[in-house]
């Protein structure tokens, strides 16, 4: 089976290669990378118009739930990957805080399987740090890595003893397992539901200081830096927390980090009108740190841009707000938030925003994905960078539509996802462009 795509802007961060051009796909993988009009289109099976959009990498999301098993009626590993498919994700990596959690083999195995026969894109499970996510006991992080396995965490709780933690990293350190903790002190967090400054006071909600995420990342810092370790600090949110990652990669420590895209274009006055669909763990911060955490992507404090997609059904989100369930779903809005936010205004190139969201966190996944290269499987993103378009939460292919972005005006729209060379999602405004 041979698929060419022609009339391509084809950017490939990991080569830094911005050029027109074609990509010729042969069994699933990437086997030619060309100037534009070379290959005689009668001689491939599929032939795909780009008309000048974008060809890059299909976008790896590293931190995303997908709920399955146990709560399916929130999304499932066959919704969520369809919804990955519609966003440009071609890879994502799915938090382990189900139910049953991914805390052995055989559940770890089922997911592997059911993404296998259900799922559309690439998925590779996270696995708990500890069994039952209950931050007693350490799993049996050789035998996950020896799954598949690429990263362990109880994601939505921390690991609050740093005893544990400090065992973990140096368990997970011997494997080249990745360690992500979810940075919360549960003394100075577990009451708060937005972010302890003046718009939650004014509001009447409970507040969560920076210091009860900032503790827990200074400790991770601390801990890593010790053991000579790996660790990576998902969802960061505040100020304090890129200096700290700043200053540590500064002395060596082996930390890498991510944001979501809903940090980056929101700030607590979004709270006003009291919409639950913004309530989400770590609560949404002010401007200052938002400023923060954009000059923390810019100068590669922050390595990835990662969506913490975490849908939640309308039952749990129609509550008042401290009952309602924290999360966003953040898959069919990461690449247009980010064109939006950091592209279309000058502040991150095109490239480099794509860097963010492919080869980066492929790189501290330590998956062989994120890049065009000769012999790389055919995961692509076809987009229109410029397109504009109004998010309609409604539309969304997830289960679930708790997103705070509805009837936003952004850019970018997503025509074609590739998986192996075959389409897993074409928009309906690109199907024309595909022929046979
Ligand atoms: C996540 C979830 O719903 O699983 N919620 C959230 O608000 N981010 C848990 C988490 O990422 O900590
Ligand atoms: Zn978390
Ligand atoms: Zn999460």
């Amino acid at each position: 089976m041979k698929t060419l795509i022609k009339n391509a802007r084809i950017m490939d961060p990991a080569s830094g290669v911005d050029k027109p051009g074609e990509v010729l796909i042969e069994d699933g993988r990437i086997v030619e990378i060309t100037a534009a009009n070379v290959h005689t289109p009668q001689k491939s099976d599929r032939v795909i118009d780009a008309q000048g959009a974008v060809v890059a990498p299909g976008l790896v999301d590293l931190h995303v739930h997908l709920r399955e098993p146990g709560e399916e009626y929130k999304e499932t590993i066959a919704s969520g990957t369809r919804a990955a498919a519609a966003g440009g994700v071609t890879s994502v990596a799915c938090m382990p805080n189900t139910n049953p959690p991914l805390d052995n083999l055989a559940m770890v195995e089922l997911v592997f399987s059911k993404a296998k026969q259900q799922g559309v894109v690439n998925v590779f499970p996270i696995a708990c740090i500890t069994k039952g996510r209950k931050g007693e006991e350490l799993t049996e992080m050789g035998e996950l890595q020896a799954a598949g396995v690429k990263a362990v965490s109880d994601d939505g709780e921390p690991v609050a003893s740093p005893a544990l933690m400090r065992s973990a990293l140096q368990y997970a350190g011997m494997l080249d397992l990745l360690v992500i903790n979810h940075a919360e002190e549960k003394s100075l967090t577990e009451n708060g539901v937005a972010h302890g400054g003046f718009m939650a006071a004014k509001l009447g909600l409970a507040g969560v200081p920076r210091s009860g995420l900032e503790i827990m990342i200074s400790r991770d810092l601390l801990l890593a830096e010790e053991t000579g370790c790996r660790i990576h600090i998902p969802h960061v949110s505040t100020a304090g927390a890129v200096r700290m990652i700043r200053e540590a990669k500064a002395r060596g420590v082996k930390v890498t980090a991510e944001t979501a895209p809903h940090y980056l274009v929101l700030t607590d006055e979004c709270l006003a009108g009291y919409d639950t669909n913004v309530r989400v763990n770590p609560p949404i911060p002010e401007a200052s740190d938002q400023a923060a955490l954009i000059e923390g992507v810019l100068d590669g404090t922050l390595d990835a841009i990662a969506t913490d997609h975490a849908p939640h059904s309308r039952r749990e989100k129609e509550k008042e707000f401290a009952l309602a369930a924290p999360g966003i779903s953040g898959l069919e809005t990461s690449l247009s938030l980010v064109l939006t936010a950091l592209v279309a205004t000058g502040k991150l190139s095109l490239l480099e925003a794509l860097r963010r969201m492919t080869v980066n966190p492929a790189n501290i996944l330590k998956i062989p994905k994120g890049t065009l290269a000769v012999g790389a499987d055919a995961d692509i993103v076809i987009f229109d960078p410029e397109a504009g378009r109004v998010i309609q939460a409604k539309e969304f292919v997830s289960q679930s539509n708790n997103t705070p972005f509805d009837q936003w005006k952004v850019k970018g729209r997503v025509l074609a996802t590739l998986v192996a060379g075959t389409p897993v999602y074409i928009d309906a405004t690109f199907a024309g462009n595909i022929k046979k």
